[in-house]
């Protein structure tokens, strides 16, 4: 992974593109070694072996606890979502306002089909962000040394299948319609699988992807009245806060080893992923579906908009934040990764409660 000289430049943003969209299989080169562990000892890290232990207990079944008989209206469920879209499309209805602008035709139909489209987008990547978990974790049983963690990823393996099996379902019996995975989130998964380093899979996954989509689910689930992704959503929260806390508890031992050089790699790291998760959420395969040929006018509107349009965005970073100051990545060093939350305006969040300490409130009743 190579830092980018200019991160809010569009071309190279837009560079990033899916080259066959149609396409039902992607391939990866795993670079880490699998590594057998003939020391059984179970327990030998307390706080991990804690976590597993819960995990078996806590395996529910989508086909069994969740209610598919409920009809699900997606022009309704973008109309509630809208009010919240609003404020973040605010620049958008700005451009649309500014003649020869790509949005000028704009009426209510468009924008109605925007906050449709871009609710389907957004479960679209849900999904695939799930299959990079599935992956990932899978990835992490092979290469960990530690067999209390070998243990713990097998269930989180079971919980993303789960996962996938919900959102996959979701998408197809009830949205009808589903996007390819957004290039920038390709990216990231691709950088977990491949680099050679097994912890590095646990920081692009376990704190930064699953950290967003713990703070996006969230959201979507306090915003949506749709009973059955409110209980979906609910669901998947409930073992995710346990999949990021995994995460926090076995990389704070890992860089507690560290030199200062690696923990550079690793503050790079998180932050090429954060730039990556950021421009995921520019959507441009929503532009191109709503046929603007050229979307550069409105991502260079969305990631130029004043801070009280980027609260979305912001908020993702909730999870994200804090549980890096917890693992001494925020400071380290000369504080690198400060000054790069700060510029991008989500350091706030540093002393919000991590989520090793917190998992046990998203736990179903
Ligand atoms: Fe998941
Ligand atoms: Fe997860």
């Amino acid at each position: 992974m190579a830092l980018v000289d200019d991160p809010n430049d569009i071309d190279s943003i837009l560079l990033a593109t899916n080259t066959d969209r149609n396409a039902t299989i992607a391939t990866v080169t795993n670079n880490a070694d699998t590594i057998f562990k003939w020391d059984y000892e179970k327990g030998a890290r307390p706080r991990l072996n804690k976590l597993y232990e819960k995990a078996k207990g806590a395996m529910w079944d989508g086909e069994k606890d969740l209610d598919w008989s409920i009809d699900v209206d997606l022009e309704e469920m973008a109309d509630h979502l809208k009010v919240v879209g609003e404020i973040q499309n605010k620049p958008l209805h700005d451009l649309s306002l500014e003649p020869g602008s790509p949005l000028a035709n704009w009426g209510e139909a468009e924008w109605n089909t925007l906050a449709q489209e871009s609710l389907v987008w957004q479960m679209s990547q849900f999904l695939h962000g799930e299959q990079g978990a599935l992956v990932a974790t899978a990835k992490i049983v092979e290469t960990v040394p530690w067999i209390d963690a070998k243990y713990y990823a097998a269930t989180q393996v079971m919980d993303e299948a789960r996962h996938v099996e919900v959102f996959a379902k979701y998408l197809d019996t009830k949205l009808g319609d589903h996007y390819p995975i957004n290039p920038h989130l390709q990216h990231l998964l691709d950088d977990v699988i491949e680099d050679t380093r097994w912890d590095m899979t646990y920081l692009g996954m376990q704190i930064m992807i699953e950290g967003l989509a713990l703070a996006a689910f969230g959201f979507l689930h306090q915003m949506t009245e749709e009973p059955l992704l409110k209980k979906l959503l609910r669901y998947v929260m409930s073992d995710e806060a346990r999949h990021v806390a995994f995460g926090v508890l076995s990389l704070q031992e890992v860089y507690q080893d560290m030199t200062q050089a690696e923990i550079r790699e690793r503050q790079e790291f998180a932050f090429e992923a954060a730039l990556r998760m950021r421009d995921r959420f520019l959507r441009q395969e929503v532009w191109h579906k709503m046929g603007i040929d050229d979307p550069r006018p409105l991502m260079s509107a969305m990631l130029n908009g004043p801070p009280e349009t980027k609260e979305f965005q912001r908020l993702l970073f909730s999870k994200i934040v804090p549980n890096c100051r917890k693992l001494g990545l925020i400071d380290a060093g000369d504080a690198w990764l400060r000054t790069k939350f700060e510029e991008i305006g989500v350091i706030e969040f540093e002393h919000l409660e991590s989520t090793d300490d917190e998992f046990g409130e998203f736990a179903l009743a």
